[in-house]
């Protein structure tokens, strides 16, 4: 369901939209970077009681400035509440390093122990897949031990860009949220419903977790791929963006969001594996190395059952 929005356009990042009326809630933002902010302004903005927790001083102060709730620990909340888990989870070279994300969980399971009510702990930052399940929920749990605080676990990805970080957040394109519990997926999705947007709820953490990782790797294979264009494109001293331009513009792959999309098959038909081997024969041929095109012939190879395409 779609909400309208009106935004006040006199502040300069849209960020003091009218929102239909809500229930406002107790939302605690940890980490405060480019995500945390711009989560935590656009739930102000519809009207919620926002305390940022981040372990850097400096941020915290400036925070502080605007006017805002923040701290450098998270306070045991007052009542229930929902905690957004927004730190980083950097490339430790073979997967996510989760030193970070692991001490601000267990801070979390710390505080919460030491109040009452029922929380959410969501986690925002990019993890993967059982992250929240297992790590998360095992932490808060050693936390939780003797607590007379509920606790819930869910996951719910941020999918904004960096550069557009503070519009994408009160516009988003598609909330995703995860959970095993029912409490926690209505109450997310009531607190995320009036920004607008597709909003697409699991009943696993693991499989919204998947969902963001797949959405960089897609992203990030389709610049590989017209990388790999360009290149070719030199070989004939043509320009890979006029060729690009056309294809995103000509091929399925790109104008209908459902092509291709079922898994379990190999491409076949006339056309593609055909002009796939010609493509790779004719780079090599010139000395050019296609490795993704090779990868695609690879992947395409180790699945038997054939769907034709043209
Ligand atoms: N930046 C983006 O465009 C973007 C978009 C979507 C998702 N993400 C994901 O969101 C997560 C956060 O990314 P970001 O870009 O906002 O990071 P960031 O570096 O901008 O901000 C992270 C903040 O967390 C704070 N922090 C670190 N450890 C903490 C702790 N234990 N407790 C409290 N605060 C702590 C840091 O001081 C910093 O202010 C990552 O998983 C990232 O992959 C980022």
């Amino acid at each position: 369901m779609r909400m309208s929005i009106t935004f006040n356009t006199t502040t300069p990042e849209f960020l003091n939209p009218t929102y239909p009326s809500i229930t406002p809630r107790r939302i605690v933002i940890v980490g405060a970077g480019v995500v945390g902010t711009a989560t935590g302004n656009a739930m102000l903005g519809l009207g919620h009681e926002v305390h940022f927790v981040d372990t850097n001083p400096a941020t915290v102060c400036r925070l502080l400035n605007e006017g805002k709730q923040a701290s450098v620990k998270m306070l045991p909340p007052e009542g229930d509440s929902i905690v957004l888990v927004c730190v980083p989870t950097p490339s430790n070279g073979t997967g996510f390093d989760l030193t970070l994300l692991t001490a601000a969980v267990s801070s979390i399971g710390h505080s919460i122990a030491r109040g009452s009510g029922s929380h959410i702990v969501a986690i925002r930052s990019t993890v993967a897949p059982g992250t929240t399940d297992r790590l998360v929920a095992g932490l808060l749990r050693s936390e939780l031990d003797r607590s007379t605080a509920q606790v819930v676990v869910a996951s719910t990805p941020e999918f904004l860009r960096e550069a557009s970080a503070a519009l994408d957040a009160v516009c988003p394109t598609v909330t995703v949220i995860g959970s095993r519990s029912a409490y926690a997926r209505e109450e997310l999705q009531a607190l995320f419903l009036p920004l607008g947007g597709d909003m697409r709820i699991f009943d696993t953490t693991t499989a919204s977790e998947l969902v963001k990782i797949v959405h960089n790797c897609f992203n990030a294979t389709k610049i590989s791929f017209f990388n790999e264009v360009h290149k070719i494109a030199d070989l004939f001293g043509i320009d890979g963006d006029t060729i690009g331009e056309v294809v995103v513009r000509s091929a399925e792959a790109s104008t209908n969001p459902d092509y291709g999309i079922r898994g379990g098959f190999a491409f076949g038909g006339h056309c593609l594996p055909k002009d796939l081997d010609g493509m790779i024969g004719f780079a090599t041929a010139a000395g050019l190395a296609t490795p993704l095109l090779e990868a695609v012939r690879t992947v395409n190879q180790s699945f038997t059952t054939v769907e034709v395409h043209a």
